[in-house]
């Protein structure tokens, strides 16, 4: 592992991160540590994040606000992707690692930094997904993973950030691990390390309990550009606010939780719980107008590719060849995808309850309908069929499958 002298670290103000200030300078030598913090719509005030981090010994310690591009350049994406990993998960934490990798990499540029450094551990998902998304876009920085080698637990992290006067960590200790952002929460560690454990209501934030969701239902229609959310019952709405509108819609019905055993990328099966109601609800939309406005084949195709892309972007491709070769394709499906679904949602549903097209539906009354306007040729069935039942009329001729 090649350290280097200055360097940019991706700082949450969490004892992790923050233990990472003074054991890349006191025990790797570094000479110079600028951290950044996103704000990627969690939720936490940053300012004093910023203060931590200077307090900690970096020299410069830069928040941003990454929310817009979060949104914008990502999650839309995934919408347009119907993107869900192993058919369940919607990538609301995967999604926002190449973003915070991509920024990392402009402020080194920014700051003649020689390397990055990060504090994720050397279990999870993140961490493959960080180092893979710099080496894409600067294979020259060098990337620094304290908390990959220190070998410390919890409480000897801890005990070092004393050394280095870092209070430890006081109030409300929570026995979760919780990673954040505007597209959901993700919640592990604790009692959830027993698979057969139900996760208590406390871990949640984002959605309410179907107990406690409104008996009474609530219709509510979205609008789709191009594949792109774009308005919320009538209301056109900018992707963040979109985004913010969905959360409350379905948070409140309670949409959008996920208890799962998912597949790291590092051969571990670990449980995790997710909440994420307004991703969720607009996949679940998105995966409907598409139904209405893209022929057989090219939903079959995308289907598969949906897989495909969902597991590159979990497992830390964002930036590679065949993920950008798939948004080609992805690109060019949206195009068709113009039009309204309608859901309601209701005690931990969301269904749905209608869709419309006014120039791209595919789906044509006069071949539809069982009335009169009936203009499907019936008869035309029949040598289509003989056509179509061949082989097994060929097959039959020679085999005992006859009675
Ligand atoms: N397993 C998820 C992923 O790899 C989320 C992990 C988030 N971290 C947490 N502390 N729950 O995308």
């Amino acid at each position: 592992m090649g350290r280097a002298k200055k360097v940019v670290l991706a700082y949450s103000g969490g004892v992790d991160t923050s233990v990472c200030i003074p054991y890349l300078a006191k025990e790797w030598g570094v000479q110079e540590i600028i951290t950044f913090a996103a704000d990627l719509g969690q939720g936490d005030e940053l300012e004093p994040i910023r203060k931590k981090a200077l307090q900690a010994g970096a020299s410069q310690s830069l928040v941003g606000n990454l929310v817009e591009p979060f949104i914008n350049e990502f999650a839309f994406p995934s919408i347009r992707a119907n993107a869900l990993y192993q058919g369940r998960y919607p990538l609301s934490t995967a999604l926002a690692r190449p973003l915070i990798a991509r920024e990392l990499v402009k402020i080194a540029r920014e700051v003649g930094a020689d390397g990055v450094a990060h504090g994720c551990t050397g279990k999870g998902n993140d961490q493959i997904r960080f180092d893979v998304a710099i080496a894409s876009l600067a294979p020259d920085l060098k990337v620094l993973t304290p908390a990959r080698e220190w070998g410390m637990s919890r409480e000897e992290t801890i005990a070092y950030g004393e050394r280095y006067g870092m209070p430890a960590p006081v109030s409300k200790k929570s026995p979760y691990s919780i990673d954040l952002n505007l597209l959901g929460r993700s919640i592990e560690a604790g009692s959830l390390e027993d698979p057969m454990i139900p996760p208590p209501e406390e871990v949640f934030a984002m959605t309410s309990s179907i107990e406690n969701a409104p008996s009474e239902g609530q219709e509510i229609e979205i609008a789709f550009e191009e594949g792109k959310p774009v308005a919320i019952n009538g209301r056109s709405l900018d992707p963040v606010k979109l985004i913010q509108t969905a959360n409350e819609l379905a948070g409140k019905h309670g949409f959008g939780r996920l208890d799962i055993i998912e597949d790291r990328v590092v051969g571990i099966k670990s449980r995790e719980i997710y909440e994420t109601p307004g991703l969720s609800l607009l996949i679940l939309a998105h995966q409907e107008l598409e139904s209405l406005t893209l022929s057989a084949d090219v939903l079959r195709t995308k289907f598969q590719l949906e897989r495909q892309w969902s597991d590159l972007v979990y497992q830390g491709f964002w930036f590679g060849p065949l993920k950008n070769a798939i948004d080609g394709f992805i690109d060019r499906t949206q195009v068709h995808v113009n039009g309204l679904v309608k859901l309601k949602l209701q005690k931990g549903n969301a269904k749905i309850i209608g869709r419309s097209s006014s120039n791209n539906s595919l789906y044509i009354p006069n071949m539809a309908t069982y009335g009169k306007d009936d203009k499907f040729e019936h008869k035309s069935a029949e040598g289509f069929i003989y056509i179509w039942g061949l082989p097994n009329r060929l097959w039959a001729s020679i085999t005992n499958n006859k009675i």
